[in-house]
């Protein structure tokens, strides 16, 4: 059986999956990316972890190539680039360092970007043209579909709607500026919003007291079910930024659909509800519900693995056609 490998390198975790070509991922796993300080070792990490994951493959098999879907990463150079929510800085040339080890292609985009495909491919964006994919997770990712095409750029780096700025002078992001729309619009954008939130009021709230690197986003949710008023307020706030910023985004491309992806949009309608509410009343009038705002059909976190390897079958697929 011929097989690709997908990766989804975000500041948290690196997930990996085996994935034939009709996109069934016949093996899923996952390493940490945080705890990895220096890159030389997670690379053998992730090296080791895929070796591995190959090794216990049970029948014939051959592995094609390796695409990868990395924040920051950079389509046209296979490199990541200063990322912003990890720890390795500087030029990364991790396509180089896969084919060499492994001795088979390998592709690298935008994580985000890679989400995109996936669900274009095999998720619910099928058979439409133009979408955006929002992921929020560590930071926030975006990836734009115009055309039936994924919108790579002049330098492979298209889609950096997280550091997009919805206030000059806001909270710091880890790109280097300011008020990055990711500050306020993510796992991590939440939690500081709710410590923002319990700082200035005295209402009673079971997230009080909380560390905030024990806080996380399933913590909130379940919280503002219960009916939190902290939690409530937190998805209310993130919701109207996220709507605003979208409103701006739809007018750039003119989407079908926006899929939003990854931890947070599990909250399901606490986070969707504030944010078409509040793309609704921001949008330019003549876009008015022409827009869906929608989950990705792909939530067991497969979207980047699944769009990542299906960047190597379309690799192989025109390289097989040249030949
Ligand atoms: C990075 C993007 C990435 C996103 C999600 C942002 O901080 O700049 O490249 O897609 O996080 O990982
Ligand atoms: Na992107
Ligand atoms: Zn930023």
């Amino acid at each position: 059986k011929e097989l690709t490998i997908g990766i989804d390198i975000g500041g948290t975790n690196t997930k990996y999956g085996i994935v034939d070509k009709e996109g069934q991922v016949v093996f899923q796993g996952s390493i940490s990316t945080a705890e990895y300080n220096e890159f030389k070792d997670y690379f053998k990490g992730l090296a080791n972890a895929i070796r591995q994951a190959i090794q216990g493959l049970k029948g014939e098999h051959k592995i094609l190539g390796i695409g990868v879907g990395a924040a920051n990463g950079n389509y046209y150079k296979g490199t990541i680039e200063r990322a912003t929510n990890l720890k390795w800085k500087g030029i990364i040339p991790l396509a180089d360092m896969l084919k060499e080890e492994f001795d088979i292609p390998a592709i690298i985009t935008n994580d985000a970007n890679a989400a995109a495909v996936g669900e274009m491919v095999y998720g619910a964006a099928k058979g439409m043209k133009d979408f955006v994919v929002i992921t929020l997770g560590t930071g926030l990712g975006s990836g734009f579909v115009a055309n039936g095409q994924l919108l790579n750029g002049k330098h492979g780096i298209a889609g950096e709607v997280g550091h997009t700025s919805v206030n000059p002078a806001g909270r710091y992001c880890n790109c280097g500026k300011r008020g990055c729309l990711e500050t306020y619009v993510s796992a991590t954008g939440i939690k500081r919003t709710v410590y923002k939130l319990l700082a200035d009021h005295l209402e009673p709230s079971e997230l009080r007291g909380i560390a905030f690197d024990n806080l996380n986003t399933k913590m909130i949710t379940e919280a503002a079910i219960r009916g939190d008023v902290v939690a409530l307020a937190a998805f209310e706030y993130t919701g109207r930024i996220l709507g605003m910023k979208l409103a701006e985004t739809v007018v750039h491309t003119d989407p079908e659909a926006i899929f939003l992806f990854g931890g947070l949009s599990l909250a399901g309608d606490l986070i969707f509800k504030p944010t078409i509410r509040h793309m609704e009343a921001n949008l330019m009038p003549l876009f008015r519900g022409k827009v869906k705002v929608l989950p990705s059909g792909l939530q067991n976190q497969a979207a980047p693995i699944l769009g990542a390897s299906s960047l190597v079958w379309n690799y192989l697929d025109n390289t097989q056609q040249k030949q």
